[in-house]
């Protein structure tokens, strides 16, 4: 991100916002941040007919009354939301079919895989993978589930491997949620294809739907406000 473009990017974002933003300490990840969340006041705005820099986020933390956290969420509006970043790519969910999270992760940056966010079903089938495939196959399982627990508002404060999502190869589902104490809504999840070597899944809690994604390059000079259909 060209340092020039951040003033035009930093007005669209609210005082804690922008707060967060100050308090990174390496560019990388401000600039992110930056990104993501002047990425989603552009697409909020376009959506609802808006000035990007009004809709009033807030956070709901399922776990905790601290606040300041938890799923990004827009009071007294049908339009549902969900945000993620990874190297230099930033995805935005957004939809009225209800809660939904979005995950991106880098297949490069998996170094060992944390297995034990694998259930023993998943592990199991990931044991079968070809070595060449495992990096990529723990990726599609991880976006999977955290783009689960991201539409449900839990994060990673319920444990992942009570989880159980169909095997990388297989039109993604949640097969299972182990000691998941309320019913919820049934959960749809896609794969969604993603730049680089990135891997995204959405998910969402309700009525089937159908996933359109948008492409938006960054150029620099601020968000741009024409993304391209890149497919469903
Ligand atoms: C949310 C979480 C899954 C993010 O994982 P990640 O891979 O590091 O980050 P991603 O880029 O995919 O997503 C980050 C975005 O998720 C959103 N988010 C944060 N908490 C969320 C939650 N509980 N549910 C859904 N979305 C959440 C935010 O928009 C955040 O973006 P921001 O930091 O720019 O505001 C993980 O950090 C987490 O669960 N944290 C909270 C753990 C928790 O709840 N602890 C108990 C507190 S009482």
């Amino acid at each position: 991100m060209r340092s020039s473009a951040a003033p035009a990017l930093l007005k669209l974002l609210d005082a804690g916002e922008r707060a967060r933003y100050e308090a990174f300490l390496r560019d990388e990840p401000r600039g992110l941040y930056l990104t993501a969340h002047a990425l989603l006041r552009e697409l909020v705005g376009a959506e609802l007919d808006r000035d990007p820099a009004e809709p009033a986020f807030s956070a709901v933390c399922r776990h905790c009354t601290s606040g300041g956290h938890g799923k990004p969420v827009l009071p007294d509006s049908p339009l549902h939301l969900s945000l993620s970043h990874a190297g230099d790519t930033v995805a935005v969910a957004l939809t009225y079919a209800g809660p939904v999270g979005v995950d991106v992760e880098q297949v490069g940056r998996v170094g060992d895989p944390p297995l034990a966010v694998l259930s023993a079903e998943e592990r199991a089938a990931y044991d079968r993978l070809p070595a060449g495939e495992r990096a990529r196959g723990f990726i599609r399982y991880w976006a999977r589930k955290e783009a689960v627990l991201k539409a449900t508002g839990d994060g990673l404060s319920v444990d992942p491997a009570l989880l159980t999502v169909s095997a990388p190869d297989e039109p993604a589902a949640l097969l299972a949620w182990a000691e998941r104490a309320q019913p919820h809504l049934p959960v749809r999840l896609y794969d969604v294809p993603a730049p680089g070597d990135c891997l995204a899944a959405v998910a969402v809690l309700g009525d089937e739907c159908r996933v359109v994604r948008h492409e938006v390059a960054y150029d620099g000079d601020g968000v741009l406000r024409r993304p391209r259909r890149a497919g469903d």
